[in-house]
């Protein structure tokens, strides 16, 4: 392309940002990064190579959300059912993540001047203690960002989520800390891996799967869902400004069920509120102290 169209083109697409940006603009977009390995397989590339040219449209569209005022970003990054891929697979996924994750830290003055806080939300205890050291120290030294916070689902599972959150409950009225009529969908809500955020106000699956593959199930009962054709490392500014419009319409919607329903936030108990502190410090120590585990000789 000559460097008229280029320029032309960039011109275009900032007039096009800026005419969304006059509409409903979702705070929180969950995004499903499907397609990958056929984005490879179509260009006669290695699966992995797939992935890593997934990993940069990731940074791309951080950079498209942070221009439209998005806040809050969850990425599927690697699902509990991915560890059923080959070992070679799942081992060189790993090996990316870990690469990638170190450069992140290497790089912490790129995501600083960005302001992306980065957390990552799963079931660590089916990683190894390396990687867990390593999301810790990205989790810990980008917290005090506030621009927009990524939330990299890995390794993640909605059912596990909630499995998770129902054990976390039942030993809380094991020991005393609550009662049996304390549960509520608040306290649920609470316990899950994702109990820093709101709920996604649109979900992005690409691919051409219309499934939802055990992601934020309990989380996206309210979220407009949008399905693209697109494999992820393909997905470009004008498929994801077709999203935010989609959005847009269904916002209005959501804003008559809001009105009919009339809905009204469920309020703690003090005895509710010590434990949900209790539970949060819980697992920010053991961040906390994974962390210092690779800060302290
Ligand atoms: C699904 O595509 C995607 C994944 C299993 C991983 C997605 C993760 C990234 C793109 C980012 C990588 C990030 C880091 C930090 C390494 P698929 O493998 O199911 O592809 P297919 O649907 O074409 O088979
Ligand atoms: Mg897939």
């Amino acid at each position: 392309m000559s460097w008229i169209w280029s320029y032309i083109l960039y011109w275009f697409q900032l007039l096009a940002l800026k005419i969304i940006k006059t509409g409903q603009i979702p705070k929180h977009v969950a995004i499903m990064m499907d397609g990958n390995r056929r984005y490879a397989k179509k260009r006669n590339m290695a699966k992995m190579d797939g992935n890593k040219k997934g990993y940069d449209k990731l940074i791309e569209v951080i950079d498209w959300c942070t221009n439209l005022g998005i806040t809050e970003i969850t990425a599927y990054t690697f699902s509990i059912n991915n560890f059923n891929r080959s070992k070679n697979e799942v081992n060189g996924f790993m090996k990316l993540a870990r690469y990638k994750f170190k450069l992140m830290l290497e790089e912490k003055n790129k995501w600083d001047e960005k302001g992306i806080r980065i957390r990552v939300i799963g079931n660590w205890a089916l990683l190894s203690e390396e990687m867990q050291k390593l999301l810790a120290k990205m989790m810990i030294t980008t917290k005090n960002n506030n621009k927009i916070t990524l939330n990299l689902a890995f390794p993640y599972s909605s059912r596990d989520e909630i499995t998770h959150a129902v054990k976390d409950i039942l030993r809380g009225v094991k020991h005393g800390d609550i009662l049996l009529e304390d549960i509520n969908e608040d306290l649920i809500s609470h316990s899950l891996y994702t109990y820093k955020s709101t709920n996604p106000d649109l979900l992005i699956r690409t691919s051409g799967e219309v499934r939802l593959s055990d992601f934020l199930l309990w989380q996206i009962s309210n979220t407009c869902i949008y399905f693209s054709n697109v494999l992820w490392p393909e997905f470009n500014l004008w498929n994801f400004l077709s999203a935010i419009f989609y959005y847009q319409r269904c916002y209005s919607d959501l804003q008559k069920v809001a009105k009919i329903e009339n809905l009204k936030p469920i309020v703690h108990n003090n005895r509710v509120s010590m434990y949900v502190n209790k539970l949060h410090h819980k697992r920010e120590d053991i961040i906390e102290n994974l962390y210092l585990s690779t800060v302290q000789p």
